[in-house]
């Protein structure tokens, strides 16, 4: 409750940034992170847009002993808010666009996961493509996937189609899961695999 308030508070002062009204539902959570197990010792799941943390608290909980996590969120709130709250994960505070910079300054590698919170529907195209090509950059050679979603409300407006046709024309598979019904409000869960060459 306490959460959702805080939430909708930084969604009144950024709304395009924050893209949504209330945080994840545990349904959706699950869905996006998907299986961990397969991870291992040294291995790296990033979390764009970890806002109030429902995702990061499931990776958390999946995440393989010896594997690695880090979270990158714009909002400062909620950067001191996940800090707090996860004391034992690794948080950063700025842009997923820069997430190559990110990395290399922190020494970390490419990751085997990213999973991602960030409201493509309603972030500006510049931003997009940043994020569009940090993605191609850190998954190319990688047999990994990235796992996002998109509201079923918003999933045929201009912004979110432009992102699927962006992602549909880097990465070699896609695949759509959902809707997951129990989120307000229902979401679907986007998935691709394999940076085309
Ligand atoms: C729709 S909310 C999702 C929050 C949380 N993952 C959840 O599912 O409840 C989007 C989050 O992305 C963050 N965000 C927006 N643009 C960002 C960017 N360029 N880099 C990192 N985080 C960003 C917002 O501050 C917000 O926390």
């Amino acid at each position: 409750m306490r959460d959702g308030l805080g939430f909708f508070g930084t969604f009144l002062r950024n709304p395009t940034a924050v893209g949504a009204v209330l945080p994840s539902s545990r349904y959706l959570s699950r869905s996006l992170v998907g299986d961990l197990s397969h991870l291992g010792e040294g291995d790296l799941v990033v979390e764009y847009g970890p806002g109030t943390g429902p995702v990061t608290s499931v990776i958390r909980d999946r995440l393989p002993r010896g594997a690695r996590y880090l979270g990158i969120e714009l909002q400062s709130s909620f950067c001191k808010l996940l800090s707090k709250r996860f004391p034992e994960m690794a948080f950063h505070c700025g842009s997923a666009g820069d997430v190559r910079q990110i990395l290399a300054e922190r020494g970390l590698p490419k990751p085997s996961r990213i999973v991602s919170g960030l409201p493509f529907a309603s972030l500006p195209e510049a931003v997009q493509d940043d994020v569009v090509g940090g993605l191609v950059w850190a998954l190319e050679d990688r047999a990994c996937d990235f796992r996002t979603f998109q509201y079923a409300h918003a999933y045929g407006m201009k912004a979110a189609r432009r992102f699927r046709s962006l992602m549909e024309a880097r990465f070699e598979t896609s695949e759509r899961i959902g809707p997951v019904v129990r989120n307000v409000p229902p979401a679907f869960v986007l998935r691709y695999c394999g940076v085309r060459s």
